[in-house]
């Protein structure tokens, strides 16, 4: 069983050319362990949440992460991944740790295992037009179908794309520099399907149907080679696409079909 706990880091870093800006994270600490007969818990939440707190967030609150006290520098949220799994020695409260997410606002966000490897997602948008209309099936079928999503004259949708890359970070504290993949994702995708019908100015949705899980794995497939040609061993791990709040599609890959 999981159980997971948030808590908000707040705390300032310093950048290479010396200026301060705000650092804020929420912190999930995600344990697992079996269910005690006795409490019925995993772990005592308030115990969990005085361990964050008393290691993590009071000893970060306004901290300037520079570099200094054997800190790396450089505060990449995968080095503050790091750090606060360090400061837990791998547990909480005598439990073993599962996870550790930083979720940053927008973002990115850092999932760490306590592996050399983490996974660090960036979240883009576009908005766009579609028709869903598939050339495979008869008219009627295709209204039966998607009913007023087949509207001929097509609807739009603000689509959200979160984008995350597994790998080992690098140098420069960063499992993928953010201003690379920020410009593959624009060069890629974000630029040519951002105002655009997607039916008629995209050439791969000319014969395929727009659906969500097209767009993402089309999304996946633009995004791959150029994503894991910047750096040795990052990998593109999921591509995840929300159309609507409410409608939301992952993609992995073929091998995880
Ligand atoms: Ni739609």
């Amino acid at each position: 069983m999981l159980v997971t706990r948030v808590e908000r880091i707040e705390t300032v870093a310093a950048a290479a050319d010396g200026r301060l800006r705000p650092c804020v994270f929420d912190l999930e600490a995600t344990v697992e362990g079996p269910v005690d007969p006795a409490s019925g818990m995993v772990v005592n939440l308030a115990e969990m949440k005085g361990v964050l707190r008393r290691e993590i967030t009071a000893g970060l609150a306004g901290e300037v992460l520079d570099g200094r006290d054997g800190r790396a520098a450089a505060p990449t949220p995968e080095r503050l991944a790091r750090l606060v799994w360090d400061r837990l020695h791998g547990e909480v409260s005598g439990r073993r740790l599962r996870r550790i997410r930083l979720i940053g606002r927008p973002s990115p966000t850092v999932e760490h295992y306590g592996e050399s490897e983490m996974d660090v997602t960036r979240i883009y948008e576009f908005s766009a037009s579609h028709r869903l209309h598939s050339p495979h099936l008869a008219d009627e079928e295709n209204e039966r179908l998607f009913g007023k999503c087949n509207n001929p004259a097509g609807h739009g949708h603000n689509y959200v794309l979160e984008v995350t890359v597994r790998g080992e970070p690098g140098a420069d504290g960063e499992v993928l520099p953010a201003a690379a993949l920020d410009r593959i994702v624009a060069d890629r995708v974000v630029d040519r399907w951002d105002h655009r019908n997607l039916n008629v100015d995209v050439p791969e949705f000319r014969d395929v149907n727009p659906t969500a899980e097209e767009i993402a794995r089309t999304a996946w497939n633009r995004l791959r080679a150029d994503v894991e040609s910047v750096r040795d061993g990052v990998r593109l791990r999921r591509v995840k696409l929300r159309e609507t709040e409410r409608n939301h599609v992952e993609y992995e890959g073929e091998e995880a079909q």
